[in-house]
Order: C-alpha cells, then sequence, then structure tokens
C-alpha cells in the first residue's frame, strides 16, 4: 500500500470495505463539487461498514462528517478512529493489557475449535482490560486491537468462526503439525500464527495509532440506514448497501461480533443483502440532500439500470457513471470479472 495511504493501516478488514476505492471515489466527486468547496460541507456516510470511506473524508477536511451503520462492530470503528480526534494506544495501555487478568471466558468459549488457548488468553486480557475502563474511546480502541488480532489468529482472516480448527489445535499440541496440508507452509498462511503474540500486539498498536488524526468533527449514529438518511442533515450523501445477494455481514461477522459485543445473539440479516427492492425507500429518504453517491456491483443489476431507478427519484439532477473491474478480498476470491460501479447525482 502506498505511504499516503498508512492511515487505513488502523481499519479492520472488512469485505466490501472500500480502502482502495476512495481514490476513484473522491476523485469522481470533485467533478460534481470541487474539492475547494469540500470545507464547508457535511458529509453523510450512512453505511460505515469498516469505516475507509468517512476516514478518507476526515482527513479531507469537510465542515462535518455524520456516519452511521446498525452494527456494533462499525460503532467500534467510529468510536476508535472517527469520532476520536487525538487519543492513542500508549505505554500505559501495554502494561494494563499485560497486568489484565484472563477471565478465562474466551478460552472457554472459543478454544480449540476457533483460537489456540495461547490466543484465546491474549484476546481474553484485551477484553478485561477494556471491560475495566470507563472512556468510551479507550475501551473501542481496546476493542479494535482485539478485533485486529482475532484476524491475527487464524490462519486465513476470512476464517474466523469457520475453518480454523485444524491450525488451533496443532498449536494446542492437540494434533499433529503433519497432518496440515503442506501448501500452507509454503503460502505463508502460518506465519502470523506462529509469532510471539506480544509481537503482534505491538504490530497492530502501532497500525491503530496511524489511523488517528485530528480532522473533520464526526458523529456517529446506530440507526437504520434509511432512518439516518431521513434524519440527518447534510450536503453529501455517500450510500454503500451490501450489493444484493453478496456478502451477508451478519453472517460473516458473527464470530467477531460475539467477541466485541459479548451477545450470543446474532443481529438479523439485512434486507439490503437479499435484493435491490429496499433501495427505492433509501432513495425515497435522501430526497432532501442534494449530492448522492451510490457504490453498489454488478451482480444483480446492470449501471444503467442503478442510473434509471436513481433518476427517477431525481430527474431533474446532473448524473454521471462510473465502472471498474474490482476483486473484493483478491487473497481469496477468485472471481475477477466483477464491476464496481459508482453512480454520482448532483443539482444541474
Ligand atoms: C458494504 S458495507 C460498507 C462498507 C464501507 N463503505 C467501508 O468502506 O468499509 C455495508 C454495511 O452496511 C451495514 N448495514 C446493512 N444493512 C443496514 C441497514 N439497514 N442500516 C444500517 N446499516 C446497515 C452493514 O452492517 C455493513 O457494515
Amino acid at each position: 500500500m502506498p505511504k499516503r495511504l498508512a492511515l487505513f493501516n488502523g481499519l479492520p478488514p472488512y469485505p466490501g470495505g472500500k480502502r482502495r476505492l476512495v481514490p476513484w471515489i473522491f476523485a469522481n466527486l470533485s467533478k460534481h463539487v470541487p474539492a475547494g468547496e469540500w470545507s464547508k460541507l457535511t458529509f453523510l456516510d450512512a453505511f460505515l461498514g469498516g469505516g475507509a470511506v468517512s476516514l478518507f473524508a476526515k482527513a479531507q477536511g469537510f465542515a462535518s462528517i455524520a456516519c452511521n451503520d446498525w452494527s456494533y462492530r462499525s460503532q467500534v470503528v467510529g468510536q476508535a478512529l472517527l469520532r476520536n480526534q487525538n487519543q492513542i494506544l500508549e505505554e500505559a495501555d501495554r502494561i494494563c493489557i499485560a497486568n489484565s487478568p484472563a477471565s478465562g471466558i474466551f478460552r472457554a468459549q472459543f478454544t480449540p475449535h476457533t483460537f489456540s488457548s495461547r490466543h484465546a488468553e491474549m484476546l481474553d486480557q484485551i477484553h478485561q482490560a477494556a471491560q475495566a475502563i470507563e472512556d468510551p474511546t479507550q475501551t473501542a480502541l481496546y476493542q479494535l486491537l482485539l478485533w485486529h488480532l482475532a484476524g491475527d489468529f487464524v490462519c486465513f482472516g476470512s476464517s474466523i468462526g469457520t475453518s480454523n480448527r485444524p491450525y488451533a489445535e496443532a498449536l494446542d499440541g492437540l494434533r499433529s503439525w503433519d497432518s496440515l496440508p503442506p501448501k500452507r507452509y509454503l503460502d505463508h498462511s502460518l506465519h502470523s500464527l506462529l509469532q510471539p503474540t506480544w509481537k503482534l500486539v505491538e504490530k497492530r498498536i502501532k497500525a491503530i495509532n496511524q489511523s488517528v488524526f485530528g480532522g473533520s468533527p464526526v458523529q456517529l449514529f446506530q440507526h437504520d440506514a434509511i432512518e439516518f438518511v431521513r434524519q440527518t442533515p447534510g450536503d453529501i450523501l455517500y450510500l454503500d448497501p451490501p450489493y444484493a445477494q453478496t456478502v451477508r455481514y451478519e453472517a460473516a461477522f458473527k464470530t467477531i461480533d460475539r467477541l466485541l459485543s459479548g451477545s450470543m445473539q446474532a443481529d438479523p440479516p439485512s434486507g439490503f443483502s437479499k435484493s435491490t427492492d429496499l433501495l427505492n425507500a433509501l432513495f425515497e429518504s435522501a430526497k432532501s440532500i442534494p449530492v448522492w453517491i451510490l457504490s453498489y456491483g454488478d451482480k444483480t443489476v446492470s449501471l444503467e439500470e442503478l442510473k434509471a431507478q436513481i433518476q427517477a427519484h431525481r430527474p431533474t439532477a446532473r448524473i454521471t457513471t462510473h465502472a471498474r473491474q474490482y476483486t473484493h478480498m483478491p487473497h481469496v476470491s477468485e472471481n475477477r470479472s466483477h464491476q464496481e460501479l459508482l453512480i454520482i447525482a448532483s443539482p444541474q
């Protein structure tokens, strides 16, 4: 990743996250609203997700930002990296985590099927340390650290809660290392599993701190997106709903959500993941906001169809359409023919 984007290092891995697309999105926005005007405008991000778009907007110096996502996990990112303007993880936090007693809760709940005992213990210590503090920003920073490490403590980031059992069992001495696929010794998937735990903690603390900076003031909401858009005044609205028939966030993040919120109850599935039906209600609720930016995938709908749908709500707007080849999570995806769509509508 180019050095200038080191500010993204603290963001958690997020399927459908836009960190590699933000320069393209904002370059196209500037053709509708010149960048020189952004400092007077409020930017709304209705589906915050892993936070890439709001973090980039915060660095661009918008007058203010309001971001929203109904998931608890996105509140963690929003609190730790978006609302937070200057608080980083410091030596005192390392000491606090190191001295925090591991209650054994994570060990009981997540070994040996998800994490090895040693890794579950570190997650437990961070969780306990987070519980013991009252400052919401510091709590969120600890939770974000926990999220990052949960990804480091499994063979592939995408295997949290699914297929890490053989690796966790090998680390715990419950099965022979010889029984693991030989490929895993060659493709670096075991690399972070075998690192000393504290080395990974240090690495992630550094990465998280790189994403903490003073920028636009940020407000954070946890509403249904349609309500958020209806109620929140703003100038530029970014919409990045789950694309129909692709990632189901509530299922993909089941284990992370359990780790972060402690709740065993999975969130209900989003209607946006099922079909494009909710898009009309979303556009209808956005009528008072002058500029819209929509990100979408081409799996179930074409660029022309999406444009026509927006045009029906914004008959007099200037609408531009953009598309590019894009592979989400290229390390695991085999689909290279996917198109990322972008539609921008603004007053003529
Ligand atoms: C495609 S992701 C957003 C990715 C984000 N732009 C980024 O760069 O990381 C979609 C997000 O929408 C959230 N979501 C799904 N349905 C929602 C709803 N009805 N209201 C609010 N958020 C919703 C999911 O929790 C998920 O985080």
